[in-house]
């Protein structure tokens, strides 16, 4: 048996502790072959495939990033992208694939395996978006970096009596706004699910000053939007687009302080954590469950559970069906906003 594992959309650390559990548990366990598709799909598309054995995964487990590459190239756009996925794994004697990815690549592996592709998937994203699982590795890392940042930011803004508006990453979900905002003890978290209008965020800042406050700190995510102030952001129609679609984000944080230091007359200035919350090492949490989600896919392989996705519920690793995970995105809910506004000033 020889299987391929290929890492795709935005890296996220965690990816390399799934790689070596695949590899040690494939290897060790089932005494199968590994082969290791660069740059996710696309490694399958110009023919970059290479033996993965013991020797190359040595040393990796607190590594960020993803020893493979990985890139957002969707194959279900690719000129006869289909036929030629099936046309390598052929070449390369893969008799399975293990897809570690988030919402689109997962969203092509579904589309695949529909298709007779025998794959199984792995979650992955610091935006903790995807469905069917509690968890996705790499958002525990994220979110610890975020906090680490809202952290250093209140003593810099106490000390120059400013608000501080921090953009996080979370293109349509706001966890990692949420969970920062909390942990970090900010003044107003704004996420993709929950618009409010800008009067909303200067309200706090100024009810602050009253109470005699000289700084605020105000976390957004990239995909927040205000409900009167949407028009003025970057049009999606003059924004760049990566291979599934989706609009390049990122700004928002700047656009915001400009507003709030305009409407309230206070010193403001952003930080843009951008993709610092998306590399480096991972936390302990994170090579755990990117352990687990390895040991657990390269079995669940064993098993023939093709079309399937490993997943977190509760403490247990279990295995549940592509498409639950890929149809639409997990986001924050009411009742966990309602907890988090309890936080805001
Ligand atoms: O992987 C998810 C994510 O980190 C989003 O939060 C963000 O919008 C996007 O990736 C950025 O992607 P890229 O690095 O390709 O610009």
């Amino acid at each position: 048996m020889r299987i391929g594992v290929l890492t795709g959309g935005g890296d996220c650390p965690g990816l390399n502790a799934v790689i070596r559990a695949i590899v040690q548990r494939a290897i060790r366990g089932h005494q199968w072959q590994v082969a290791g598709i660069r740059h996710g799909w696309r490694g399958l598309l110009v023919d970059e495939v290479e033996p993965l054995d013991l020797s190359k995964i040595s040393g990796i487990l607190p590594r960020g990033g993803t020893i493979l590459g990985t890139s957002r190239t969707n194959p279900l756009r690719e000129p006869d992208g289909v036929a030629r996925i099936h046309a390598a794994m052929k070449t390369h004697g893969l008799d399975a694939l293990i897809v570690i990815g988030g919402e689109d690549t997962l969203g092509a592996a579904s589309e695949l395996a529909r298709g007779g592709l025998k794959l199984v998937g792995v979650p992955k994203t610091i935006d903790n978006d995807v469905n069917g699982t509690d968890v996705t590795f790499g958002f525990d890392t994220a979110l610890s970096t975020a906090t680490e940042a809202i952290d250093r930011l209140h003593t810099t803004a106490e000390s120059h009596d400013r608000v501080m508006v921090v953009e996080v990453m979370g293109r349509h979900a706001g966890w990692i706004a949420l969970h920062s905002g909390i942990a970090g003890g900010a003044d107003m978290m704004l996420l993709p699910e929950f618009p409010v209008p800008l009067r909303e965020v200067c309200d706090v800042v100024r009810r602050r000053k009253e109470r005699g406050k000289s700084f605020s700190i105000i976390v957004v995510a990239e995909g927040a939007n205000l409900t009167d102030g949407a028009v003025e952001q970057k049009k999606p129609e003059d924004a760049r687009r990566d291979g599934f679609g989706h609009v390049r984000l990122g700004g928002i944080g700047a656009w915001l302080a400009e507003r709030i230091e305009d409407e309230t007359g206070f010193e403001t200035r952003y930080t843009i954590l951008g993709h610092i919350q998306r590399g480096g090492t991972p936390t302990a949490f994170d090579r755990v469950l990117g352990s687990r989600f390895g040991v657990a896919a390269v079995d669940l392989v064993a098993r023939k559970g093709f079309g399937r996705m490993v997943a977190l519920r509760g403490t247990q690793i279990v295995d549940i069906p592509l498409e639950e995970a890929v149809g639409s995105l997990k986001t924050v809910g009411p009742e966990l906003y309602e907890t988090a506004r309890v936080f805001f000033s």
